[in-house]
């Protein structure tokens, strides 16, 4: 079989970990392109580039796929102008920024017959695939109650909602939809065959205000007095430079860029004085037929970035923090595994890669609609969380 040859239409974090495929994986996948503004492209790599997305798919390149790995407001004029042009699409998630975006790429997917994939990495880690099978083996009888944690870290927080891209929300989605599709993603697999009665949302942006800025603080970190600068945790030296897990978010990770970057880039701004508006935690309320009860909260403001899950059934519990899935039903003992997990996403990303050339190759159009209906029905729930949260009613009608 010939490689997957796809277009990656934005080569930024997620442009780059999708590309990576095509040196793990030779024989499946191929890129055609790249479309980057910005990015520096690999040197000599035999393939076009191009400035823009909307040049590349008016390149009529040769490929079977794209990938677009564009920033949230670009998704919707890109995925429908490449199924318009016969591609199968892997889509970033949000699908789209409002729920019209949305049905819109749902009516050029129907007409297009084209696979349109959502890049829920989650649901393809080996981490994830183990707890739904848990869940779904009855172990712990009929779920009454599900607790969902999505802590995002007061670092990484800080950087995607406050500084960096998806701290305003009318560019973009707001966190909820940004961050927490993958949540809702996760919770429509684990209830299965259940549908979603009744929803409910709080949450606001309650510290990273003007109002909240220490005396004297500066607007960059760079300017910002030593005894005020090391007092905030949130300091654009401390999240960056002395941690370095966020440098991943930077193409060029050594220790001068950074400091250039802190110096020179929206990302070395105070936290208050950012002018974002995107809330910092948020509270959704859900029943699902049969009286199954569930709580997902995200949650800015915590030292650990992961998620923690505690299933309640009628014969058991399960509690699952991405490392161990601890089952402990009511007869029998307890017992506790802990899944084989290597790369970025638990191994999600690279499997993502591995199901969306397996879809492509199988060339099974009536499945493709049910994928991204799928996708869909989580979307649907996270925009009714934001009517909810913005409007102050609990949504009756799904
Ligand atoms: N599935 C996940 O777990 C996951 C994780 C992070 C981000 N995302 C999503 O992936 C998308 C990309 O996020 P990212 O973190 O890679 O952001 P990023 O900023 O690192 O990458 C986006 C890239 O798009 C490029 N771009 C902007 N305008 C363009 C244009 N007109 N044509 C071509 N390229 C253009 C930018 O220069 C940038 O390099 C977002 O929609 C985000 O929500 C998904």
């Amino acid at each position: 079989m010939k490689p997957v040859k796809a277009l990656i239409l934005g080569y930024g974090i997620r442009g780059r970990a999708y590309a990576a495929y095509a040196s793990t994986h030779p024989g499946d996948f191929e890129i055609a392109g790249l479309a980057d503004p910005v990015a520096e492209f690999p040197v000599d790599a035999g393939y076009p580039t191009w400035k823009s997305w909307d040049a590349a798919l008016e390149s009529g390149t040769e490929a079977d796929a794209v990938i677009i790995s564009l920033p949230d407001r670009l998704h919707y004029p890109a995925v429908v102008k490449a199924l318009e042009k016969g591609y199968h699409v892997l889509l970033e998630k949000p699908i789209g920024c409002t729920w019209q975006e949305c049905e819109a790429i749902r009516a050029a997917q129907v007409k297009a017959r084209k696979l349109v994939l959502t890049g829920y990495v989650l649901r393809f880690a080996p981490f994830y695939k183990k707890l739904r099978e848990v869940i779904a083996s009855g172990i712990i009888g009929e779920l009454t109650s599900v607790h969902h944690l999505a802590a995002i870290s007061y670092g990484k927080a800080s950087h995607a909602y406050c500084r960096g891209n998806w701290s305003v929300e009318s560019k973009g989605t707001g966190m909820l939809v940004n961050k927490c599709t993958h949540d809702f993603d996760l919770i429509e697999w684990w209830t299965k065959g259940k549908a979603c009665k009744k929803i409910s949302s709080f949450g606001s942006l309650m510290h990273w205000r003007p109002e909240n800025k220490p005396k004297g603080a500066a607007d960059r970190c760079k300017d910002c007095p030593d005894g005020v600068r090391e007092k905030c945790a949130f300091d654009a030296y401390k999240v960056y430079y002395e941690r370095t897990d966020l440098r991943y978010h930077f193409a060029d990770e050594s220790d001068e860029a950074i400091l250039k970057m802190i110096e020179t880039s929206p990302y070395g701004r105070c936290v208050y004085a950012c002018g974002n508006d995107s809330v910092d935690h948020q509270t959704v309320l859900m029943e699902y037929d049969g009286g199954l009860t569930i709580i997902l909260e995200m949650e800015s403001y915590s030292q650990q970035r992961n998620r923690v899950t505690h299933f309640y059934g009628t014969r058991g519990e399960v509690i699952a923090d991405e490392r161990k899935i601890e089952i402990m039903p009511f007869l029998g003992d307890s017992t506790t595994i802990i899944p084989q997990q290597t790369g970025h996403h638990g191994g999600g990303d690279r499997e993502i890669m591995t199901e969306f050339v397996k879809l492509v190759r199988s060339a099974s159009p009536e499945r493709y609609t049910a994928i991204l209906d799928a996708a869909l029905g989580s979307h649907k729930i996270a925009f009714l969380a934001e009517e909810s949260r913005k409007t102050g009613k609990t949504i009756l009608e799904i």
